[in-house]
């Protein structure tokens, strides 16, 4: 029986939840919050035997196999790095750390103390971007030369958070859910690997004081942008264009979308609709009748899974995570510097 820790009983700690719920060879045997009567509710609704407040104490249980980490963004790289350390395996929400360098050290903790490393991509794993998938493996788009992703927001901004305001904290739209639609093209393009971005970002409206659907928010205190865009060139030729906000002017009140462009078929994610030729038409089709699936369900059974050897695949290697962070942290770079970025 795996036996695992969660680290955060907040928010996402509920999917998480359910994923391991699922699972008849692991029990979640603690849940670790600094809020300890978080934590205690927490346990209590998902009868976990032992609630806590300090994961560090909590790591120097040896009948912990695995630590799943559900804090806050700042919280990722100091408190896998530490699990890691005490030797257990490390399955961590989104973005896996705040920049590139962080990113590698986790990765090299993970190869100096022995143990499994794995970020979160929930996206990946839902019908659509699976079903994409296999259609883009088997061959029938071709050569996928070009995508376009996006996730833009209106007026969208976490204001109930400062978190997400502060660069120190959290991060902007860039690593709240532009992580995700970049991680989600890059993988649907077959992880080639970043060579260069040229991008921008900024603090464009909110600075302001613009009308939020989302609650108030402090215009004084936001140190993060509230768009950013890029242009990203891959080893392999391709190229993508990333575009993410928690506000603009768009008419849409939130577009979270990826067009991929092959040159036997174009795709469009999530609608999972495809655009060909054949016999002398142009054919417009549709993967239909797809399974629901909870992307972060399906991904910890797969987490489940590595860390027990039943399969060598981890489903998200923190190799892909740090191209994803290399590539959003460039754009801020390429904005500062007015120049692309190579790496
Ligand atoms: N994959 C997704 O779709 C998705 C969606 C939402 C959030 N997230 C990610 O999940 C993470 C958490 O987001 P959330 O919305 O659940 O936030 P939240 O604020 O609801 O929950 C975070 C919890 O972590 C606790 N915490 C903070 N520092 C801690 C520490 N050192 N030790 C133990 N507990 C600590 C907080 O007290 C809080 O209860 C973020 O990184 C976010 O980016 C991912």
């Amino acid at each position: 029986m795996l036996k695992i820790a969660i680290v955060g009983t907040g928010n996402i700690a509920n999917a998480h939840m359910e994923g391991w719920k699922e699972l008849k060879d692991a029990k979640v045997i603690a849940a670790c919050d600094v809020d300890l009567e978080r934590a205690k509710k927490f346990a209590e609704q998902n009868s976990i035997p032992e609630a806590a407040s300090d994961a560090l104490e909590l790591f120097k249980r040896k009948e912990i196999d695995a630590v799943d980490i559900c804090t806050p963004n700042l919280q990722h790289y100091t408190l896998s790095l530490a699990a890691m350390k005490a030797g257990k395996h490390v399955l961590c929400e989104k973005p896996l750390a705040m920049n590139p360098a962080h990113i590698q050290e986790m990765i090299a903790a993970s190869k100096k103390h022995k143990v499994k490393l794995t970020g979160i991509s929930n996206q990946r794993f839902c019908a659509e971007a699976q079903a994409i998938k296999r259609f883009i493996d088997s061959g029938a788009a071709g050569k996928i030369y070009y995508a376009e992703a996006r996730w833009l927001r209106r007026r969208h901004l976490p204001g109930w958070n400062s978190g997400f305001l502060l660069k120190k904290l959290g991060g902007g739209p860039c690593l709240d859910i532009g992580v995700h639609a970049l991680d989600v093209a890059m993988f649907f393009m077959g992880n080639p690997r970043p060579v260069s971005v040229s991008g921008i970002s900024g603090n464009f409206i909110a600075k302001k004081g613009a009308l939020n659907l989302w609650g108030h928010y402090d215009k004084k205190i936001m140190d993060v942008e509230d768009f950013a865009g890029g242009f990203v060139r891959f080893d392999n030729g391709a190229a993508l264009s990333l575009s993410c906000s928690f506000m603009a002017n768009i008419k849409e009140k939130e577009e979270n979308t990826i067009r991929l462009f092959g040159d036997k078929a174009g795709i469009n994610y999530p609608s999972a609709e495809y655009f060909t030729e054949k016999a002398g038409s142009l054919i417009d089709g549709k993967m239909t009748h797809l399974k629901a699936q909870a992307g972060h369900s399906v991904e910890i059974s797969k987490f489940a899974d590595f860390i027990t050897g039943k399969s060598k695949i981890n489903p998200l290697p923190p190799e892909q995570s740090l191209n994803a962070i290399m590539v959003l942290d460039g754009i801020h770079r390429s904005q500062r510097s007015g120049r692309e970025i190579r790496f």
